[in-house]
């Protein structure tokens, strides 16, 4: 069923002071997720955190139930957590003080990997002996299942891929790459970051071992909320780090026991309000229905690209199936004068380094891009103002354009 805009926008009260196409950093919050937190920051300010907590055990429930609802899980199978990389460094640690690694082995890793992904497996390959396989993107940049099918069996130990970059808005065949791992003895971590909330994210469907991802982005939670989900035969072998009383139970002087499934990754400290925060967030989606969200967003960012092509804007996105990051560079503005440029007219947008996906950037020659991620709740008329202004930035350059 189409979304009904009017209504978005009224739930989202920013988008009468500004063009927000940064969903892809961190989206507007709806209506309904302010109200959540902020009722229960009032809650602790009334009552005490820990009291107020009690009385909200059940509403981080529904927020474990929402993205259990999301990804097709069982809630006893999602973590609550501070950031995607919170979740992924549990599980990857996990594995790793779990015994995973000892003996050493190959750790698969696609093209398209985030800096704070990468470097874990970096601190790890100094450590046990592990070494790192960069598997081959194809020409149109997706990841390349003939060479991750060259690449696997033998001492493979881990197998991760990216769904959405943090740098173009293409869509990885993660799904075939969960065939070639399902019922095999090595784990996959799928990066769901950037799809979550813009696209359908199923895990049983996709078949990955372990999913991440966060609330800020396309999910339109609150900062500083992540969220993990673990596959229960693999969380058995995982002993993650930072645990608490949260977490594992200690026995006595020399033994600890961790507790069953997703528990053992949570930490007692967090922002409550924020995780309430989240739950509504995923049940917001849910209910507008991650379909309508994900042809909505293609509808936008499709219009987006034929539009900064037309004025003369090279798109760097590639890929057989895209989504709703729309990267870009103009020929004599650098990437961060577009984006002042856009911030002066009341258009967010932002600017992708190469630091944060290092792998693919730098194989590319693009040391930055101007990334632009419309939402369900952006109009038409935003995305043209965007259009335009780049338009004028192509046609004036500003004389300190700083090159590309
Ligand atoms: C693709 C991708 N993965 C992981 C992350 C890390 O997320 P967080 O900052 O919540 O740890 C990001 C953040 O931008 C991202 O874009």
């Amino acid at each position: 069923m189409a979304l009904d805009l009017a209504r978005l926008r009224a739930e989202t009260p920013a988008c009468e002071a500004v063009a927000h196409l940064n969903n892809a950093g961190a989206s507007l919050l709806p209506r309904p997720v302010v109200e959540a937190v902020i009722a229960h920051v009032r809650l602790e300010s009334e009552l005490g955190g820990y009291e107020a907590a009690v009385l909200a055990a059940d509403r981080l429930q529904d927020a474990r139930s929402a993205l259990g609802r999301l990804l097709g899980a069982d809630p006893l199978d999602v973590a609550l957590t501070q950031s995607d990389t919170a979740a992924w460094t549990k599980a990857f640690w996990g594995l790793a003080l779990g015994g995973w690694f000892d003996g050493g082995g190959r750790l698969l890793v696609d093209r398209a990997a985030y800096n704070s992904h990468y470097l874990s497996l970096l601190q790890a390959a100094g450590r046990f002996g592990v070494t790192i396989e960069v598997v081959a993107s194809t020409a149109d940049g997706s990841l390349d299942l003939d060479d991750l099918d060259r690449r696997l069996g033998g001492d493979v130990r881990l197998v991760t891929a990216t769904h959405v970059g943090t740098h173009r808005g293409l869509v990885n065949p993660v799904a075939a790459v969960g065939e070639r791992t399902r019922h095999g003895a090595v784990p996959f971590f799928l990066d769901a970051c950037q799809s979550a909330g813009q696209l359908p994210v199923d895990v049983g469907v996709i078949g990955c071992d372990v999913a991440t991802g966060t609330g800020r982005k396309f999910l339109r939670g609150p900062r500083g909320t992540g969220w993990l989900y673990v596959r229960p035969e693999w969380s058995e072998r995982m002993s993650p780090p930072g645990l608490d009383g949260s977490s594992a139970s200690w026995l006595d002087e020399s033994r600890f026991e961790l507790l069953p499934r997703a528990a053992r990754f949570e930490e007692f400290e967090a922002s409550v309000a924020a995780r309430i925060g989240l739950g509504v967030a995923v049940e917001y989606a849910l209910e507008l229905g991650i379909a309508a969200i994900a042809e909505r967003i293609a509808l936008l960012a499709e219009g987006l690209r034929d539009g900064l092509r037309s004025v003369g804007a090279s798109v760097h996105d590639g890929g057989g199936q895209r989504c709703g990051i729309v990267t870009f560079t103009l020929p004599a503005v650098a990437p961060e004068a577009v984006k002042a440029s856009l911030a002066a007219a009341g258009i967010h947008v932002w600017t992708s380094e190469a630091l944060s996906a290092r792998l693919d950037m730098e194989q590319r020659g693009l040391p930055a891009v101007v990334r632009a991620s419309p939402h369900a709740f952006n109009s038409e008329d935003e995305t043209r103002r965007l259009v335009e202004h780049v338009r004028l930035l192509v046609e004036h350059p500003p004389p300190s354009g700083g090159g590309r």
